[in-house]
């Protein structure tokens, strides 16, 4: 078998890079572990830039997040009782956000993958890169208990943070940068209506809290947990209890509760690699980088790599212009970092940290009231929270 581009991992990184270099002739292959209803089960990201917006345009799927999806103008920061609006909109000049679900983004992909007939190989076995420093490198597999073979000239690693294709890059050359947090999210979806029609991010003496939603009907809760925590150690009775305990009274009296359909931990963690090359072997979204999820960066992070990554091969292929493959992994790293920074800002804001009472306690305060009283903060904020350009 043969594709010019050979793509480890179906998530949406992988699928999206598939399509948008399909639309320009560029022939690609998906290799993907898991079963598609695997895949398409997971709930994870709710919150789009429009530069991913833009990136779903570019790759002609965007008709249902168009219409489904919804536009959010600002985002609530509460800090225990006192609640505060970023204007979003108003503060960065027009820019806002969309919630529209990661399992919907993976949905329209795979759909617009089998309209044209793209190769998604699901259930890939052993995945394994070959000959990554050479011109002519290639992977194996097996499926359905058969060795098979992809040659193909690029290898690209789109196989999220356990993934083989980081690994394939040698120790030396290989950096790693890493903060581990000492705490997870609890998350929970109910067929409730949203408590507020924006997300409110909320700090209280039990923690951190957000309300999210995806729909006038389906609602997406997270509270501050262990690390280590197991979802079936939270009964849906003791997770509303926190949950209300967590976000500002005004607020918790209007929320209502449901039976939860989906419960999940995610730990927290800060993490990038580098570089994001080696050789023919390029690094994209969760194979390369890591952030808490708070401020919504991770596949809004995947997707601005996507976006320098399918420009740079297309130039390679159409016009023998390599300066963006070469490029690709200091420019992508330039954005990475930022949005490193401020998914670990917007965590340390507003997560309890266990070894931070008294002194990081007040330093948490006096943070959320600068913000509440200066125009300039909160433009940090909403720049940041709606994107920063690619
Ligand atoms: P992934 O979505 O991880 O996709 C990688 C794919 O590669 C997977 O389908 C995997 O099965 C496949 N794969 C792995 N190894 C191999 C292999 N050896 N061979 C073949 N295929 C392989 N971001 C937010 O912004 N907000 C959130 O609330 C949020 N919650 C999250 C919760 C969890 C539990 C996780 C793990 C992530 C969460 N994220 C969140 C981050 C966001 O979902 C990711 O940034 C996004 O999924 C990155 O997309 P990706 O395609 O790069 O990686
Ligand atoms: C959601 C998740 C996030 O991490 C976030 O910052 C905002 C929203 C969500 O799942 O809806």
């Amino acid at each position: 078998m043969r594709a010019q581009v050979g793509i480890i991992g179906g998530g949406p990184s992988g699928l999206l890079l598939s399509q948008l270099l399909h639309l320009q002739g560029i022939s690609t292959a998906v290799l993907e572990r898991r079963s598609r209803a695997h895949v398409l089960g997971r709930i994870r990201a709710g919150v789009l830039e429009q530069g991913f917006q833009n990136l779903m345009r570019q790759a002609e799927i965007a008709q249902r997040m168009d219409r489904e999806g919804q536009v959010h103008t600002g985002v609530n920061i509460a800090y225990q009782e006192d609640r505060l609006r970023i204007d979003l909109e108003g503060l960065t000049g027009g820019k806002t956000v969309m919630v529209y679900g990661q399992t919907e983004v993976t949905h329209d992909l795979y759909e617009a993958r089998d309209a044209l007939d793209g190769v998604v190989i699901d259930e890939a076995e052993d995945v394994t890169p070959h000959d990554l420093q050479s011109d002519t490198p290639y992977l194996t597999f097996r499926k359905d208990g058969a060795e098979e073979r992809l040659d193909c000239d690029f290898v690209i690693g789109c196989d999220g943070f356990h993934g083989v294709s980081r690994q394939c890059i040698p120790d030396d050359v290989l950096q790693s940068f890493e903060r581990v947090y000492p705490f997870g999210w609890l998350g929970v979806l109910s067929e409730t209506p949203p408590v507020n029609e924006e997300l409110i991010y909320a700090r209280h003496d039990v923690g951190f809290a957000l309300c999210s939603l995806r729909g006038p009907q389906l609602s997406r809760y997270y509270v501050q947990v262990k690390a280590d925590e197991n979802p079936d150690d939270w009964s849906d009775d003791a997770f509303w209890e926190r949950l209300k305990a967590t976000i500002p009274a005004e607020v918790a009296q209007r929320l209502v509760t449901g039976p939860s359909i989906e419960k999940s931990v995610a730990p927290l963690r800060s993490f990038v690699a580098e570089p994001l090359r080696w050789g023919r072997l390029f690094l994209a979204g969760d194979a390369a980088h890591i952030v808490p999820p708070t401020g919504a960066k991770g596949l809004n992070l995947a997707a601005s790599d996507i976006q320098y990554l399918s420009s740079a091969l297309i130039d390679w292929y159409k016009k023998g212009d390599s300066s963006g493959i070469d490029n690709y992994s200091a420019r992508a790293l330039k954005r990475v970092w930022k949005a490193e920074r401020f998914s670990w800002w917007m965590t340390s804001l507003l997560h309890r940290f266990p070894e931070n009472e008294g002194f990081g306690d007040r330093i948490q305060r006096a943070e959320f009231d600068y913000l509440a009283s200066s125009k300039a903060a909160q433009t940090v904020l909403a720049e940041n929270y709606v994107g920063l350009p690619y």
